[in-house]
C-alpha cells in the first residue's frame, strides 16, 4: 500500500503556515500573560516543527517537553487504542501546560493525552493543533487553538509524514494516488 505511487499537491503554503503560526503565539501569549513558565508539550514525531516554530513566536518563558502517543496500526487509518511510548521527563503538578499536536483527527490520540496529563494536576492545561479534520472526529474534543480546518484529506509536509517520508516538505501538501486503484 505505501508503495503505491502518489504526488502531492500543495494545499498551504510555508506563507500562510507562518502567518498562522505568529497569529496563534500572540493568542497563547495573551491567555498566559504572566506564567512563570510554559510548559510546552510536543507530541512526537508530527509536531516537531510546529513546535519549534511556535516556541520560537513565544515571548513567554517556556519549558519545551515530548510526549509519545501511537496508535495501532498502519500508515494511513487512525486507531482508537492509543499507547504512550514516551511520557514527558518534567513534572507538571501547578505548571502551566500546553499540548502541542500536528492533526486532530479522530480525537482519540488528544483527548487520551489531555487525560492523562489533566490527572497529573497542572494548574492550566491548553492544547494546540496546527490542523483540524472535524469531519472524522469520533470523541467530542476540539483543541484550544486550530491552526487550519481541513477537509478529510491525507496530507503531508510540515511535520506530518505518510509511512515516514514527506516529513521536510516545507508546505502542507495533500497525497494523490495517481494509480488506477
Ligand atoms: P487521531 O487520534 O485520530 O485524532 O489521530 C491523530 C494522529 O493521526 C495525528 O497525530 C497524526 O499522527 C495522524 N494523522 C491523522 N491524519 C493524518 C494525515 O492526514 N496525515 C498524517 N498523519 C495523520
Ligand atoms: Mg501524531
Amino acid at each position: 500500500m505505501t508503495g503505491r505511487p502518489y504526488v502531492i499537491d500543495q494545499m498551504i503554503s510555508a506563507k500562510a503556515i507562518a502567518a498562522r503560526v505568529e497569529a496563534l503565539a500572540a493568542e497563547i501569549e495573551r491567555h498566559f500573560a504572566g506564567t512563570d513558565k510554559l510548559v510546552v508539550v510536543g507530541l512526537l514525531r508530527g509536531s516537531f516543527i510546529f513546535i519549534a516554530d511556535l516556541v520560537r513566536e513565544l515571548g513567554l518563558p517556556v519549558e519545551v517537553d515530548f510526549l509519545e502517543a501511537s496508535s495501532y496500526g498502519n500508515a494511513m487509518e487512525s486507531s482508537r487504542e492509543v499507547r504512550i511510548l514516551k511520557d514527558i521527563r518534567g513534572q507538571i503538578e501547578g505548571r502551566d501546560v500546553l499540548v502541542v499536536e500536528d492533526i486532530v483527527d479522530t480525537g482519540h490520540t488528544l483527548s487520551h493525552v489531555v487525560r492523562l496529563l489533566e490527572g497529573r494536576r497542572p494548574r492550566r492545561l491548553e492544547t494546540i493543533a496546527l490542523l483540524d479534520k472535524p469531519s472524522r472526529r469520533e470523541v467530542d474534543i476540539k483543541a484550544t487553538w486550530t491552526g487550519f480546518e481541513i477537509p478529510d484529506e491525507f496530507v503531508v509536509g510540515y511535520g506530518i509524514d505518510f509511512a515516514q517520508r514527506n516529513r521536510n516538505l516545507p508546505y502542507i501538501g495533500k497525497v494523490r494516488f495517481t494509480d488506477a486503484a
